[in-house]
């Protein structure tokens, strides 16, 4: 038995991840750091400041019917602070949505010395009071994306130890403070690798994971697993359909995930809105019954961009903007219970 297991507060930590999970919800990651917002904005023209990050958040929030398809928003530091025009925090209109608030801790991932091309991810330092005042503020979870690259002679073990103590040791720490920990560790897209190459890297990548979070004594109930899915490299020749990315990932998480753990979230990590949406379904179609935990999104890129794409920090075409972000939040939602059809695509 883990330790947080007999102390108070397990049954809360609990009951966050089983509402984080409901049927036909997913979570919104819309915890981009400045520099990511900036360098998204920069490439459609968007100016890169602080009032159109806060404008843009803003749209997303009062996207009208949002929380039909979002359980759960993930934020970044300088969001949760914020306010929309007319004053009202954004805290206050996730709840107004039925929203659960949460918030990105990690400090980014930095170059691991010694260890040429792979990196790890920082910001345990002082992360029990910070946690503390996002709890205060009202997060219910948190996040942290621990990177794993794939090419020659890489990931070394030395990478997946490192990054995987340092989820548990974060994971440990929300618990600790009563907040949910959104444990993330991506395998990167990235490369020429094969299908069956990223099976192998996700599977001991998440090992690694599970055997550090089984080390500090994580609560299993009391958390969300965020990986990647199992897909082609990006450069890869042959790029598997849907129903093998489907078969491959839930193959590697029955091997590597208890079934205590209550859902699994996936990032999308730079698919298309359409197929990450395609990917989800298949799973939950293929896998209905069958496999021990939910199977939702966590997706930023795959929901937001095509809004993005339409706003474009044009003021008349917020409406616009909010219905395309409904409408894959919608499609995500459908993917979440395997009743998305092809057909739904447009707007
Ligand atoms: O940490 C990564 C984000 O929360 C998910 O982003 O869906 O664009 O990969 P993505």
């Amino acid at each position: 038995m883990g330790l947080l297991e007999i102390l108070p507060g397990t049954h809360d930590l609990a009951a966050t991840a089983q509402a984080m999970m409901q049927a036909g919800k997913g979570i919104l990651a819309m915890d981009e750091s400045n520099p990511t917002c900036n360098r998204r904005f920069g490439k459609l023209g968007i100016p890169q400041t602080v009032d159109a990050r806060r404008g843009w958040r803003e749209l997303i929030l009062m996207t009208p019917g949002l929380g039909e398809f979002i359980s759960s928003a993930i934020l970044y530091d300088e969001t949760i602070r914020q306010a929309a025009t007319d004053g009202t925090p954004f805290l206050a209109l996730l709840a107004k949505a039925g929203i659960l608030p949460g918030i990105k801790v990690d400090a980014g991932a930095k170059e691991l010395a010694g260890h040429p091309g792979e990196k790890v991810t920082e910001g345990l330092d002082r992360l029990r009071e910070r946690l503390a005042e996002y709890r205060q503020m009202g997060a219910r979870f948190a996040k942290w994306r621990a990177v794993i690259t794939m090419g020659k002679d890489i990931p070394s073990r030395g990478c997946l130890e490192a990054n995987a103590h340092g989820l548990a040791r974060y994971a440990a720490l929300c618990q600790e403070a009563g907040i949910v920990p959104i444990v993330e560790p991506e395998v990167l897209m990235d490369g020429d690798h094969t299908l069956e190459q990223c099976a192998e890297v996700t599977e001991a990548a998440l090992r690694m994971v599970f055997d550090q979070l089984y080390e500090q004594r994580v609560f299993l109930e009391g958390m969300i697993l965020k990986p990647n899915m199992v897909l082609s490299g990006a450069d890869c020749p042959v790029q598997a359909d849907a129903d093998k990315v489907a078969d491959a990932t839930v193959n590697v998480l029955l091997r590597a995930v208890p079934a205590a753990v209550p859902g699994v979230a996936f990032l999308s990590g730079g698919q298309s809105a359409e197929l990450a949406s395609l990917r989800l379904n298949a799973m939950n179609v293929r896998w209905r019954g069958k496999a021990p935990w939910a199977l939702t999104f966590s997706f930023s890129r795959a929901i937001q961009q095509p809004a993005m794409e339409v706003w474009r920090g044009d003021a008349s075409q917020v409406g616009a903007a909010q219905k395309v972000l409904y409408h894959r939040a919608m499609c995500n939602g459908m993917a979440r219970r395997g009743e998305y059809q092809p057909d739904m695509r447009n707007a």
